[in-house]
């Protein structure tokens, strides 16, 4: 077999809708408050997409900058991948959509669901073809309306997610450098604390569906709780271990940002400063796929990376999933 390619991440962009939400509005909208959110979540506000945005004009507006910011036409794309549980329609691929209005005229394009582990499967998933030589530039994007599936009646969900978007453009990069190890894990036994029930083929759109509001998120909180305090270090230490580094070899965590406790959980359990992760949830909240690079893209602008850095990724979420990869930045 012909030698694998170092392959990194060569740029990043990302967006969030204009409007932004606070706790006290929320106030005014369910029986919660912003000191219940803030102390059990870390989340103070998160942004809402306009009525005439759907997940696919996120997805454009964060492609754009990851393209611009890593010197690359549209017409040099191999591959698109959108990570999404909230696309345009459930069928065409929002990243077909995509692949026309961006015009990566010889791009393939498809959607991948792995929740709130998406951009980083779809990071792994883009990373190995380039790794092969069959492709030499991927966008990988992660992007969320969930605002159109959040019940707004339901204080146990509605107070938690955002909606936003975030790309990437993988890339070969110079020896020594890029992705070092990756780790994508599931535990499908456990799948109905965190799904939304109807409006697929097993329950499919009906009037008695929506009457029932089986068409929004619904989530056991303490089950995925549970789950996700065991799932992020798990990950994080696979994706270690296949690197041959341990904690304290990285300079910077990039989790995905579903709750503060959750993070600083497992920061306890590696033994390293909670400084060490990135967090932007109490701008965000949990945008789901779009989380890890939101929060990438924020840390890079802020100067939290440098050439050489190790940096590992971090999702977990419904399915349930979990994926992590622990890079050498490159640039
Ligand atoms: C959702 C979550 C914040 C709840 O925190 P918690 O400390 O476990 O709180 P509980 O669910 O035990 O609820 C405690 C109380 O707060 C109440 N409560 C729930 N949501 C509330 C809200 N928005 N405002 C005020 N009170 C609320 C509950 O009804 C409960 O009241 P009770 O004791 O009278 O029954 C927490 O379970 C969590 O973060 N889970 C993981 C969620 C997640 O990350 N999902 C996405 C993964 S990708």
């Amino acid at each position: 077999m012909a030698e694998l390619k170092t392959v990194g991440i060569i740029g990043v962009g990302s967006y969030a809708p204009e409007r932004v939400m606070t706790n006290f509005e929320l106030e005014k909208i369910v029986e919660t408050n912003d000191e219940w959110i803030r102390t059990r979540t870390g989340i103070q506000e998160r942004r809402i997409a306009a009525e005439d945005e759907a997940c696919s004009d996120l997805a454009y507006n964060a492609a754009l900058k990851a393209l611009e910011n890593s010197d690359t036409k549209p017409e040099e794309l191999d591959l698109i991948i959108v990570a999404t549980i909230t696309p345009d329609y459930p069928f065409p691929a929002t990243a077909a959509l995509l692949q026309r209005r961006l015009g990566a005229t010889t791009a393939g394009a498809f959607d991948l669901e792995a929740a709130c582990s998406g951009l980083v499967y779809g990071i792994v998933t883009g990373a190995n073809f380039i790794a092969t030589g069959a492709y030499k530039k991927v966008l990988v994007i992660g992007a969320e309306v969930l605002s159109r599936i959040l019940d707004w009646e339901d204080r146990n969900t509605c107070v938690l997610f955002g909606d936003g978007a975030a790309a990437v453009v993988l890339g070969e990069v110079e020896d020594g450098y890029g992705i070092k190890g990756f780790h994508l894990g599931a535990k499908g036994d456990i799948e109905k604390v965190l799904y939304q029930p109807a409006g697929g083929s097993m329950t499919p759109a009906s009037f008695d569906s929506v009457s029932a509001k089986q068409h929004f998120l619904k989530m056991q909180g303490p089950e995925v709780f549970k789950f996700a305090v065991k799932a992020l270090p798990d990950g994080l230490e696979k994706a270690l271990e296949k690197s041959a580094m341990d904690a304290s070899d990285l300079d910077l965590v990039v989790p995905h940002q579903a709750n503060m406790r959750i993070i600083q959980s497992a920061a306890k359990r590696f033994n390293i400063s909670t400084d060490k992760f990135y967090l932007n949830l109490h701008k965000y909240g949990n945008t789901s796929s779009a989380s890890v690079g939101l929060a990438l893209a924020e840390a890079i602008e802020t100067g939290r990376v440098k050439k050489g850095d190790n940096i590992a990724l971090v999702g977990f979420g419904a399915g349930l999933t979990y994926a992590s990869c622990i890079i050498k930045w490159a640039k």
